[in-house]
């Protein structure tokens, strides 16, 4: 019998290893919360949608619906002890209910496969940044200088497929390694080290004289910007920051010790993940605005604000390497845990060794990149629906896979997992436990189908 198909769930054992403490798994799952979506997307979403209204719908999204999903994805990891699609089989036959639950976890390996297509790609984007910052190319540059630096290197798909590869092949190496090997140590220097620079940053862009622009931008909300597209795309990026709605952290919460507190590690790990986004937010702002740019930029925000600052900044070859290092490290371990519930799926469903499943995942992940690598250039006219082939991978799977997997996800934890199968996994039924409860089983679900099915115009207007 496999060691994680024992009948208690106490006793049940990942077949990929435990972490080693409570700290490697808060740490880990940070590891796959911040990345790209902090520092990248977060800025140039908010900046495209308007700022304040839409950073404030992001918070609340954080804590109504964020956190319950959260927990309840460790909560079930844990109990299952298997890749999420197993997982969800296995946890629905032993409430009674159904095993067909499964699809649930399909469908979140299915979203990590096409979110990392393109996330990957992202990746190689700043893993080229730190050769351009290490070789000088932003000192002292005007805004026209790394906007064109921006749009040469987007422009030529072959060098982005260049970096696209190379970033895939690093995500590979680690994921057939095994999770836990390397990348606890990556975490903890990482992240610190990350928080520092935004700190750094920080002092820059309070210096630039834009600072209160900047921060009313971000926080001043202007209500007529809202609009329930806008809701969507708002609880779309909480889902992605956190990196729930997919199975990623039921996965990690797979390797979860029995002793660990789910409520405390899924506090810490929002708390940290929104404080790096926000900081994003209060450095590049005030540059934008410090140097007449564009808030609604787009996709390129960050790659021509922050060298821009660099730039201008003492020791800004040093900063701006060292910063795009991390930011590629940080990309790094997002990009494993998007990997991990379809590489943990193939070795327990198919038997086979965890190298064979990343190249195999991973070529296939490299492979459909291409989508994203063109839609910046050879493709970029190629439109539909919502736009390029990025464009639309992008809110296919942030704002609508990740929600309804978040939505199923609740709704699984909340009323078709019994109370004592849960409490037991929460540390009991006091006023946390109850507080999850009724937001996994009543708010979460509600707010979030009632953003879907506004966005889609299928709910009339009250007003
Ligand atoms: N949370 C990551 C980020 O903000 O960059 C992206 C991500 C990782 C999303 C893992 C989903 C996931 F499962």
């Amino acid at each position: 019998m496999l060691s994680n198909q024992a009948a208690d769930p106490a006793k049940r054992k990942s077949l990929h290893g435990h972490w080693s403490s409570r700290m490697a798994f808060i740490l880990a799952v940070t590891g796959s919360a911040v990345g790209l979506g902090n520092i990248w997307r977060f800025p140039y979403i908010v900046g495209e949608n308007g700022g304040g209204a839409f950073v404030l719908v992001y918070l609340a999204c954080v804590v109504v619906i964020g956190m319950p999903v959260m927990m309840s994805e460790i909560l079930m990891g844990r109990r299952g002890r298997r890749n999420p699609i197993a997982t969800m089989e296995l946890l629905g036959a032993e409430e009674g209910k159904s095993p067909n639950w499964k699809v649930v976890g399909a469908m979140g390996v299915l979203a990590g496969v096409l979110i990392l297509s393109y996330y990957a790609v992202v990746g190689g984007w700043t893993l080229s940044y730190v050769l351009k910052s290490g070789s000088g190319q932003f000192a002292n540059a005007t805004p026209e200088i790394v906007t064109s630096l921006r749009d040469k290197f987007l422009g030529s798909w072959s060098t982005v497929a260049l970096y696209h590869t190379i970033f895939m092949g690093l995500t590979i190496f680690v994921v057939a390694r095994g999770v836990e090997r390397g990348l606890e140590q990556a975490v903890r220097f990482m992240v610190p080290a990350l928080l520092l620079l935004m700190v750094v940053l920080l002092g820059y862009s309070i210096a630039s004289g834009h600072f209160g622009e900047g921060v009313a931008f971000l926080f001043k909300p202007d209500w007529s910007k809202l609009t329930w597209d806008m809701v969507l795309t708002a609880m779309g990026q909480a889902f992605f920051t956190l990196s729930i709605g997919m199975g990623a952290v039921m996965a990690y919460g797979a390797y979860l010790p029995e002793e660990t507190s789910i409520p405390g590690s899924a506090t810490a790990v929002a708390i940290s993940d929104t404080s790096i986004a926000l900081l994003a937010g209060l450095v590049i702002f005030p540059l934008v605005f410090a140097n007449g740019m564009d808030p609604g930029d787009g996709p390129g925000l960050v790659f021509v604000t922050l060298p821009l600052a660099f730039g201008q900044m003492p020791g800004g070859v040093f900063f701006a390497t060292l910063f795009f290092v991390l930011l590629t490290f940080a990309a790094w371990t997002s990009a494993i845990s998007l990997m991990e519930p379809a590489v943990a799926w193939i070795v327990e469903r198919f038997n086979k060794t965890r190298a064979q499943a990343a190249v195999a995942i991973g070529l296939l992940i490299w492979a459909l990149g291409f989508g994203t690598v063109l839609s910046f250039n050879v493709l970029s006219d190629f439109t539909f629906w919502r736009g390029t082939i990025f464009d639309n991978l992008d809110h296919l799977t942030l704002n609508i896979m990740l929600p309804l997997g978040g939505l199923l996800i609740v709704v699984f934890a909340g009323w078709v997992m019994c109370r004592n199968s849960t409490a037991d996994e929460l540390g009991g039924s006091g006023a946390v436990y109850k507080l999850w409860r009724f937001l996994a089983r009543v708010v979460a679900p509600i707010g979030i189908l009632f953003v879907f099915l506004k966005a889609v115009g299928l709910l009339p207007e009250f007003s």
